[in-house]
């Protein structure tokens, strides 16, 4: 168990304005997290568009939202005679058929959000299993959907810590500023910080204006070197050491309290 959690893991999720560089930057942290290989990393891709198995290097067959309509439908067509238990452990069984695995790291793709209907008794027990899965886990990251809809209390309950991206822009600022003020009424979490990516040369994070209440927790440079593996659909596990790893690590002390070293290989 990590030295931070508490007894728990630690739940990071990662939110912001659409395009501002989310998944990029959640991969980044489980990629940087999972380099203490006695640490287990569980990456949740919680956008229903998708995108952080790509860049992790992970395809998996279903998402949780594909069990869950293959629950609800068998559920309709045997009119349940099933206790609840019973269903319990079949989902408890699929969804950790649905992980994909490597090494310390694993990955797991929420899908679209809740749909139609309200199939309580299955989002409940979702919402249980999602529980008892991250607890497994030492670190748990989320990469959410854009925007702060999705500030989701499905997933986000358990919620830790909360990593804010944006860019320098005025319109990916109001949003951290409205994520902050929804957070703080939904979510309990043990500590939150602003992580500006994308700075070009002869800019610079000084001048900008973070909304109050919120702290910078890294400055994360255009990177060409991340733009080419991204191109290329090449894994954030393979973004070579410089500017961009050092400032996730630095975050990920400021943010945790956790020492930089722990992140190193
Ligand atoms: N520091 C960086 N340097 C260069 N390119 C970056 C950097 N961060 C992100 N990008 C690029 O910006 C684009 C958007 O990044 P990403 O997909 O991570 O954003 P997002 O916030 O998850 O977007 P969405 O809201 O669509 O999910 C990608 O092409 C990515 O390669
Ligand atoms: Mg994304």
């Amino acid at each position: 168990m990590t030295e931070h959690g508490e007894g728990g893991p630690v739940i990071i999720a990662v939110c912001g304005k659409g395009g501002v560089g989310k998944t990029t930057i959640s991969a980044l942290l489980a990629r940087v997290l999972s380099e203490d290989t006695s640490a287990r990393v569980l990456a949740i891709d919680a956008d229903p568009a998708g995108g952080l198995g790509f860049s992790l290097g992970f395809e998996v067959p279903r998402t949780l939202d594909d069990i869950r309509l293959e629950l609800i439908s068998q559920m309709e067509e045997g009119g349940s005679k099933e206790s609840p238990e019973d269903v319990r452990m079949r989902m408890d069984y699929r969804v950790a058929q649905s992980l994909g695995e490597r090494g310390n790291m694993a990955f797991m793709s929420i899908g679209r959000p809740e749909g139609e209907g309200c199939y309580c008794r299955v989002n409940s027990l979702l919402r249980d299993i999602m529980t008892s899965i991250a607890a497994g886990f030492d670190y748990v990251v989320i990469d959410g959907e854009a925007g702060i809809e999705q500030v989701n209390r499905r997933v986000m309950e358990g919620v830790t810590h909360l990593v804010m991206v944006s860019d320098l822009s005025m319109k990916g600022l109001r949003v951290v500023a409205n994520l902050k003020e929804v957070a703080d009424r939904m979510v309990h979490y043990h500590g939150a910080g602003l992580i500006v990516n994308r700075i070009h040369n002869g800019e610079s994070a000084l001048n900008l204006q973070v909304p109050p209440g919120i702290h910078v927790i890294g400055t994360i440079p255009e990177s060409d070197t991340l733009r080419r593996l991204d191109m290329d659909g090449i894994s954030m596990t393979q973004m070579p050491e410089g500017p961009v790893l050092d400032q996730v690590r630095y975050s990920l002390e400021k943010l945790t309290g956790i020492p930089r070293r722990s992140f190193q290989i």
